[in-house]
Order: C-alpha cells, then structure tokens, then sequence
C-alpha cells in the first residue's frame, strides 16, 4: 500500500505522559494509535513499558508502525475500540482514548472528511467498512436526515438542510463533498454557512463511524479492564463525546468504581494552539480505577 506522509502532532501529550506515568512492567493501552504520535512518548519516556494500540484505520496502523519499528513491545491491532474485551485479555495499567479523526484522515481529500477540498462522501474510518456518508446522504430519509443533523450536528437549520439535500438528491445521486457543501449553503439563511457545513460534516462522520455508542461500550469494557490504580485518559474534541466521558465518569465516581483526577477538564494551552490550532477544542479528563 503506498503510504502518504503521516501529519499529525500528538495533542497534549505532556499531561497525557504525566498521567499514564509510563514505567517498566507496566501496560497502556493506546485505543486511538493514529500516527503512532502518543506512543512514541511513551517509548521514550520509557522504552520498558507495554504498549497495545488499536486503530479501525489501516493506514494509521501501517504509519504508526513505521514510526515505532525501533520499538518493541508493542502489539498492533486493526479492530475498532468498541473490541477492546476481545483483543486486551489482561488488566491493564492505563486506557488512552485520543478520540476523532487524526490531521491526516482529514487532509486526505480521498477520505472526504475535509470540508475545504473536495472529495467522494464517503468519511469512514475503517474502509472495510462498507456502509458511508454516500449512503446516508442518498438513501436516509428527510427526518432521520433531520435528526443526525440536529442531534449530532447541534445544527439549527437541521430540516431545511436535509430537505434541500431530498430535493437535490431526486434529480441525481449526491456524490461529492463540494456538492454537499453547495447543498448546505444554498439551504441556511444566514451567512454563517462554513459553521453550518462543519456542523453537518460532524454529524454524518458520526453516523458514519457510529462514534457516540462505540465510544459507550469502550469506555464501560476500559474501566473493567484497569487494574485498581489503573488510569484512564480521554481527550475528546466535540461536547457530545465530553458529555459521555464526563457522566460515565460521574456515574462510576458515584459507585464506588472509579475517581476522578481532573474535576474539570484539561485544556489546551495557548502555546499549544498557536503550535497546532487543531488542538484548540480539546478536552482532557482523567479518572483511576479503584
Ligand atoms: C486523533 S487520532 C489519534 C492520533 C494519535 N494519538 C497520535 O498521536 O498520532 C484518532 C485515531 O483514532 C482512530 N479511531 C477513531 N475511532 C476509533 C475506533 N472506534 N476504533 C479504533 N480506532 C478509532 C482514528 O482512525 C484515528 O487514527
């Protein structure tokens, strides 16, 4: 497979190392490998430590092997998160969840997640997959159309958009994300139309990726595999996967389960962002399992 550059700077890895506290004997698992950016922190901050990294992208893992092949101890696996229990037969001593899409799924406009090149509506993570932003785009109808929108979108004119998008669709199948983008400006009202276009670009990547539940079961099947002590890091960059993290991590502080290192999130400080704007909406939480 020929392998583009893989551009993605690990977002704040400095706390995420001081957290997992990587050390001899001791386990992490990476559950968003990507480029293999946070791993290789943990590498040099300890070259004994165990990682197993996961990623649904097979060209994340194909980069972050490259970029770790000095390494060893690492355990690579291509499976989407949502199988941790499958793969991780043992207790682990720290859970890493860097969640999104990395610099270079985006920047890849054969991918069409950007919304500044164009590219097919396909937005999956994992290619074996076969279901796509085409699907939803041509196939859904108006009101689940709406709800994904709104729901996963936080968009306002979530109706008239799906409804232009029906319109659209009857005199031909919509398969570009130029001709998406056309959609969505064309059908708000106001001159706010590139946060529109993203908004609607967030929620079919979500749906496509099933992002919300897979993150759901992950975490839950993560805090039973932590040895007590174990630590559990989550960066999100969208309030719905912080509202996730935050209310299970409550739900679990209240059972007795696990406690939480960070009452309110981390953020990104403005050295960071002026280093990597995309790094900007990050949140970091932290909870140990007890
Ligand atoms: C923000 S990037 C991680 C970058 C990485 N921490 C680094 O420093 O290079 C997120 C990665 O997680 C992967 N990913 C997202 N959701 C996933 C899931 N449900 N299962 C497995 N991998 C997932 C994406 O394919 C992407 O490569």
């Amino acid at each position: 497979m020929e392998q583009r550059p893989y551009q993605h700077t690990p977002v704040m890895a400095k706390e995420v190392v001081e957290y997992l506290a990587p050390a001899p004997g001791k386990v992490l698992v990476d559950c968003t490998l990507g480029g293999g950016g946070h791993a290789e922190k943990f590498k040099s901050q300890n070259l004994k430590v165990k990682i197993i990294g996961f990623d649904q992208d097979v060209e994340a893992i194909a980069a972050a092997k490259t970029r770790l092949a000095k390494y060893d101890n690492i355990l690579y696996i291509h499976d989407n998160f949502a199988n941790i229990k499958k793969h991780v037969r043992e207790k682990v001593d720290g859970i890493l969840f860097d969640l999104g899409v990395s610099s270079y799924q985006i920047d890849a406009p054969d991918r069409g997640f950007s919304i500044r090149e164009n590219g097919p509506l396909d937005m999956r993570m994992d290619k074996s997959q076969e279901f796509s932003a085409f699907d939803i785009v041509n196939t859904w109808s108006a009101d689940d159309l709406t709800r994904i929108i709104k729901e996963y979108g936080e968009e306002r004119f979530a109706r008239r958009i799906s409804n232009a998008i029906c319109v659209t669709r009857n005199a031909g199948e919509v398969k570009t994300t130029a001709e998406l983008k056309v959609i969505i400006e064309k059908a708000i009202p106001t001159w706010k139309k590139r946060e529109s276009v993203t908004r609607v670009f967030q929620a079919l990547r979500i749906a496509v990726n099933a992002e919300l539940d897979n993150l759901k079961k992950a975490l839950s099947d993560s805090i039973e595999l932590l040895k007590p002590g174990g630590r559990l890091v989550v960066i999100s960059y969208h309030s719905l996967e912080d509202r996730i993290v935050k209310q299970l991590f409550r739900e679990e502080a209240k059972n007795g389960i696990l406690k939480i290192m960070t009452k309110k999130p981390l953020t990104v400080s403005a050295e960071e962002i002026e280093a990597n704007p995309r790094a900007r909406s990050a949140k970091l939480r932290v909870a140990e399992k007890l």
